[in-house]
């Protein structure tokens, strides 16, 4: 009988916290940045946790971890499992990591269980899901997906280095990045387990959902311009880049809100900052998620007529880069049936009935997730995990043990739902 101790709901969870000790953060808090010294360090523990799986493992030229396990015979297209190992600052221990390590128990179990399926599976671990440091988010799915833009290798970091450079100091060459490309021909489908972000499952009462659909969204980096000067300049003579950037950040909340879209500005620079000098510069993200691209991108017409129109009327020049834009994925109909008697059979009692409850809950996220990028290659389907309070990218992120438990057994078992299917069917 294989030993599957490792595949348990208490070994996932501890190699959650021993990958949160990678981090560039001091006192416990947690930032693990693409390209990173500790970014190679989870890719060489998930590496191994993979081959222990039983996987074949390599690192794509863009830095994700990948492994794979033969299906009934060589060579098949695989079932494509993963999530990111990447981090925003001050980050939770869970959010991708989870989906990462819970593949990985998934596939182990599979492996150790003897069955040989229809396809191949394979997992990845993506180097940037949440473009922390360039800016530019699903930078590793993209590299696999083969969506990969060249403009991206002058991005720089906060310390002015460029893309191009990180990859060289990481190890991988540049001219090699389509190598990172996998086609559509290569895949049957792409499952990831998440956590929910979000209150929804908790104020359900349920441990698991099902992912309808991933919310587009649209990154900018908004620079307002005016003049520096002493702070005792008269009201008639002051041209304030702060208080120009205030008046547009509340607008924008107002419209987004009428518009029953999400806006988030989390970065905020003033320059020269000093406490009797007028701000000059203000700088300032934008982060504008919808369930509709088109009524996002009206919304992003009518800020940016707000931009003009708050600066004009203030004496202020604004400028405006977009750093990052994913369209609105949809799961697949196939794939979300998966998920759905993956959580069905997840709940059977153990004398074989259907636990007694509610049918599963389907979400919109509105948080973004490696699956939009690799929607581009193949269908994709998502299954969500309750987390507490809905707290995420925050330190205070958790899961409990039942629940990734729960996780574990729904996502293996739309694995094997798929594999009991696959071929009856054509693609949703
Ligand atoms: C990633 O977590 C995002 O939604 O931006
Ligand atoms: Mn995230
Ligand atoms: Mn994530």
């Amino acid at each position: 009988m294989p030993d599957l101790a490792n595949t348990s709901a208490a070994t996932v969870l501890g190699r959650c916290d021993e990958l949160a000790t990678h981090t560039s953060l001091p006192d416990g808090l947690i930032e693990r940045v693409y390209l990173s010294p500790q970014h190679a360090a989870v890719n060489a523990l998930a590496a191994g946790w993979m081959r222990g799986a039983g996987m074949n493992t390599w690192q794509d030229a863009a830095g994700n971890q990948c492994g794979r396990l033969e299906g009934a015979t060589p060579g098949l297209p695989a079932l494509l499992l993963g999530s990111h190992l990447d981090t925003v600052p001050s980050a939770g221990r869970y959010d991708g990591i989870l989906g990462v390590l819970g593949a990985i128990a998934v596939v182990e179990r599979i492996n150790a269980g003897g069955r040989r399926l229809p396809f191949a599976l394979e997992v990845v671990a993506f180097g940037d899901e949440e473009g922390t440091r360039f800016g530019t988010a699903l930078l590793g799915s993209r590299a696999l997906a083969g969506t990969w833009l060249d403009a991206w290798w002058e991005l720089t970091d906060e310390a002015g280095t460029t893309l191009r450079a990180a990859f060289l100091a990481f190890g991988l060459d540049p001219a090699a990045i389509t190598s990172a490309a996998r086609t559509s021909n290569d895949f049957v489908g792409y499952l990831e387990a998440h956590i929910e972000q979000g209150p929804v499952l908790e104020e359900n009462d349920q441990p698991l959902g099902i992912v309808s659909s991933i919310a587009g969204a649209r990154r900018f980096q908004i620079t307002i311009t005016g003049k520096a000067g002493h702070s005792g300049t008269p009201w008639t003579h002051r041209r304030d880049a702060l208080a120009g950037a205030s008046e547009a950040i509340v607008a924008i909340e107002r419209l987004a809100r009428d518009a029953d879209l999400i806006a988030t500005v989390g970065h905020l620079a003033v320059f020269p900052d000093a406490v009797n000098v007028i701000a000059g510069r203000a700088e300032f993200s934008l982060d504008l998620r919808g369930r509709f691209d088109t009524d996002r991108d009206m919304a992003w017409q009518q800020i940016e007529a707000l931009l003009e129109e708050i600066c004009a009327t203030r004496g202020l020049h604004v400028a405006v880069d977009q750093t990052h834009t994913a369209p609105a994925a949809h799961c697949s109909d196939r794939l979300r049936g998966v998920i759905a008697a993956g959580i069905g059979a997840a709940g059977t009692r153990a004398d074989g009935a259907p636990a007694a409850g509610p049918a599963p809950l389907e979400l919109l996220s509105m948080a973004g997730h490696d699956a939009m990028a690799v929607a581009h290659l193949t269908e994709i389907g998502m299954l969500f995990v309750r987390c507490a309070g809905g707290v995420s990218h925050h330190p205070d992120e958790s899961v409990t043990e039942a629940d990734v438990a729960q996780a574990l057994d729904a996502f293996e078992a739309a694995v094997l739902a798929l594999a009991d299917t696959h071929g009856d069917e054509a693609p949703a």
